[in-house]
């Protein structure tokens, strides 16, 4: 674990390589999901392999707040104690969603259908990110919503006693919209009809589906790019369950690249997430040459999952496609740090998604990569590296702006510059990849206090 009082490490050159058998913490999104699902149901459910980050645990005491009881098993099981579909209680207290947007978002779109009032804010990064997003189709279900003005955090939510059924095309290819729009249509009488033109992660679907609710997806074309239409009518109820989370993709893809660009490294991954709707960044490492083995593919609770065998590999740059964005909107900035250690030149296209994630990622990617002498070209839309660089001569600044991403990210970087890399602030580690900084002195290797 990090300790909260020194925020500051350094990462330098190491003589250590990526080795050995490990596994990731679980993933976050389907984390999230399972203790909102757990909570609605009738009955105990039992949570397996949850990640025990920040930003789930915000989301296990926000519905606590509402009454659910949460609890952590002597096994590291958590157990929820539903309270069925429509049996939250008013928050007693503001909702706090600390660094987490999905907690955020995902869960105003759960209380809209209730009669009740909820507060929400967050940390300073989540004060700065866009809520219209679901401000809009919560409203036209039938929240009602003051917040700060331009539509950020705080915000009060004043669910509705009446909730209208909605028919509404994604505006933004974003899982949390989504999923927040689902959630309200949980407990809104008639059936909800969502469009989106381009697929997002499904976590929020499978689990309903897992869980024995009916929902329909099809499959559309607009344009050329797949997309689809999921409607749900509400009116049914759910068990309790035993939900089972596998590990976190986006989180094993900072040992991945560490792995790839270590000389000698050579790593077994077990137990991860590969959702098709998030495996982007393993096919685009593949694309760019990194030897990537998935072997013992199997679903578990109708989530992909599979071990990851991973080796040194001599990359090179490539074309990414905007297509690709949502399946790897996360991953883009361990995959620059893949990318200014390839031969030749990276394009990410697609990716002005990025300057609203927990920072304004693009800008904090760019300006990292930078200050480590790496040559980039920013535009709107995308960002162009070109792999290679000349070890710098002092120690390398990065700001992380509160982003856990860029943090880990530019540790790694650090691992093949002589002078090291100073990350200005690591706690923020701690709300999606808890045991980084355990994993790494594992494979003997240490961030210095500095
Ligand atoms: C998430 C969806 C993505 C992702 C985030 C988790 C989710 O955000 O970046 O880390 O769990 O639904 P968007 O919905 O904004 O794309």
């Amino acid at each position: 674990m990090i300790n909260k009082n020194s925020t500051s490490l350094i990462s330098s050159e190491t003589n250590s390589i990526i080795k050995g058998e490990i596994e990731v913490p679980g993933d976050k999104s389907i984390s999230h999901r399972a203790l909102i699902f757990a909570a609605l149901a009738n009955g105990k459910s039992t949570i397996s392999n949850l990640l025990e980050g920040e930003d789930v645990l915000r989301t296990a005491s926000a519905l606590q707040k509402m009454g659910v009881q949460i609890n952590r098993n002597e096994d590291l099981s958590w157990q929820v104690n539903g309270s069925g579909i429509a049996g939250l209680i008013e928050p007693n207290d503001v909702l706090d969603m600390g660094n987490s947007g999905t907690a955020a978002r995902l869960l105003m779109g759960l209380v809209t259908p209730f009669n009740f009032n909820s507060f929400f804010t967050g940390d300073e990064s989540l004060r700065k990110r866009p809520m219209q997003r679901v401000f809009e189709p919560l409203t036209k279900i039938g929240a009602k919503i003051v917040s700060r003005q331009n539509n950020i955090l705080p915000a009060l939510l004043i669910g509705s006693s009446e909730p209208i059924p909605i028919n509404y095309t994604m505006k933004v290819a974003s899982a949390q919209v989504k999923s927040s729009i689902l959630l309200a249509a949980l407990n809104t009488a008639g059936t909800t009809i969502i469009t989106e033109p381009e697929k997002c992660r499904d976590h929020t679907e499978i689990m309903m589906n897992f869980l024995g609710l009916e929902i329909k997806v099809d499959d559309i074309d607009i344009s050329g790019k797949i997309g689809s239409k999921i409607s749900y009518q509400s009116g049914q109820e759910f068990n309790a369950n035993d939900f089972v989370i596998p590990g976190d993709i986006s989180s094993a893809a900072f040992i991945i690249v560490a792995a790839l660009i270590i000389p000698n490294s050579k790593v077994r991954i077990n137990n991860v997430g590969v959702n098709p709707l998030r495996d982007g960044i393993i096919k685009t490492l593949k694309e760019m040459g990194g030897n990537i083995e998935l072997k013992n593919q199997r679903l578990v609770a109708g989530e992909k999952v599979a071990d990851l065998i991973v080796e040194y590999s001599k990359l090179k740059g490539i074309d990414i496609p905007s297509s690709r964005a949502p399946k790897m909107i996360d991953e883009y900035p361990i995959l620059a740090i893949a990318a200014a250690n390839a031969e030749g030149i990276t394009t990410m296209n697609g990716v002005a998604e990025l300057k609203v994630k927990e920072s304004n990622r693009l800008g904090a990617i760019a300006d990292g990569l930078q200050n480590c002498g790496i040559k980039i070209k920013i535009g709107e839309d995308s960002l162009e590296i070109t792999g290679g660089f000349k070890q710098p001569k002092d120690l390398v600044r990065i700001k992380t702006h509160l982003d856990h991403r860029i943090a880990m990210s530019f540790l790694i970087m650090g691992l093949i510059i002589k002078n090291g890399v100073e990350i200005d602030d690591c706690n923020m580690i701690n709300t999606s990849f808890p045991t980084f900084i355990e994993i790494f002195n594992k494979f003997g290797i240490t961030f210095k206090k500095s």
